[in-house]
């Protein structure tokens, strides 16, 4: 069923555990999403990000998630990753996005409190949950690209109080995409912040990267050499720290590449594009797998 993320971060805040947020552009990628998400009795985000949108239409990629959504057993939100223009938050609220975020991170602190505090007072009428950032992340995928400004936590608690957002997304050293800077997560940072904000905190730029998918990809005419992400270890220790809500895009782009490239390699006699897919899609969903039982969301609904 399609529901608000407020409900299921809330709930991973208290019990310490935290939500998988998956990015999301066609069919394939968010059957895996879902199946995956339901096999393990998890609660799930499904985000899209405006390039997404661009890409699929947001009418059909509203109308996929609550049909897919509709019959699975698990809590479902349907979220909009990066918001940057009201305009496209509007119209994903009056689409059925049961969230939002708003990316005004590149503004200054005034300016960026000032445009997400509209944005809640907009999306709570209408029961929409509001995630908000402060602080910037580096990197580029479909989102900004910027230098990377880590969150001040005196300044997070004041930012969340001035607009009422239900979910601020840090800055503590992650990076977006498949080649991340090499920094270490800033765990201390983290700590503060939550012991002074008491909503439930987003990790962007949160992929692993996972030397295995790579290998693969690689091991069928991939070039991703540098390519690299957070360990386990750092994410676990950030849910324990706080975090309960986990981006993960780039994990899944990968998946995607290798096992695509793994079928058209392998099975050169194939070209129903179901038959092609469907390694892709299995590929996915075990990645999808593979994070919720790190984020430890496995049987929590
Ligand atoms: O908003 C999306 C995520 O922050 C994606 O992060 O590139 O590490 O998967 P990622
Ligand atoms: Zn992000």
């Amino acid at each position: 069923m399609l529901v608000n993320s407020r409900l299921i971060l809330n709930k991973a805040d208290k019990g310490r555990y935290a939500i998988g947020a998956f990015n999301v552009s066609n069919l394939e990628i968010m059957q895996a999403v879902i199946e995956g998400a339901s096999e393990l009795r998890s609660p799930v985000i499904v985000q899209t990000s405006e390039s997404a949108i661009k890409y699929a239409g947001m009418q059909n990629l509203v109308a996929m998630t609550r049909n897919l959504s509709g019959t699975a057993k698990i809590p479902v939100a349907l979220h909009l990753d990066h918001g940057k223009t009201i305009e496209t938050i509007k119209k994903a609220i009056e689409s059925g996005y049961t969230s939002v975020m708003i990316d005004a991170s590149d503004q200054p602190f005034e300016k960026n409190a000032a445009i997400t505090k509209r944005i809640a007072l907009l999306a709570h009428k209408k029961e929409v949950s509001v995630e908000g950032e402060l602080g910037t992340l580096g990197g580029k995928e479909d989102y900004v690209s910027g230098r990377a400004e880590l969150t001040d936590p005196g300044m997070a608690k004041e930012f969340v109080e001035k607009t009422g957002v239900d979910c601020l997304a840090v800055a503590i050293g992650t990076s977006h995409g498949a080649f991340k800077a090499a920094a270490r997560l800033d765990i201390k940072r983290l700590k503060k912040i939550k012991k002074l904000v008491k909503i439930p905190l987003a990790l962007h730029g949160a992929s692993g990267v996972y030397r295995d998918i790579v290998a693969k990809a690689e091991k069928y005419g991939a070039k991703l050499e540098s390519a690299k992400g957070n360990s386990d270890t750092e994410i676990q220790v950030s849910i324990a720290a706080g975090v309960s809500k986990v981006n993960t895009d780039t994990d899944l782009r990968l998946s995607f590449t290798a096992g695509l490239r793994k079928c058209l390699k392998e099975k050169t006699n194939l070209f129903d594009p179901r038959e092609i897919m469907k390694e892709a899609k299995n590929e996915m969903k075990r990645m999808v797998k593979r994070r919720i039982i790190l984020f430890g969301s496995s049987n929590k609904c």
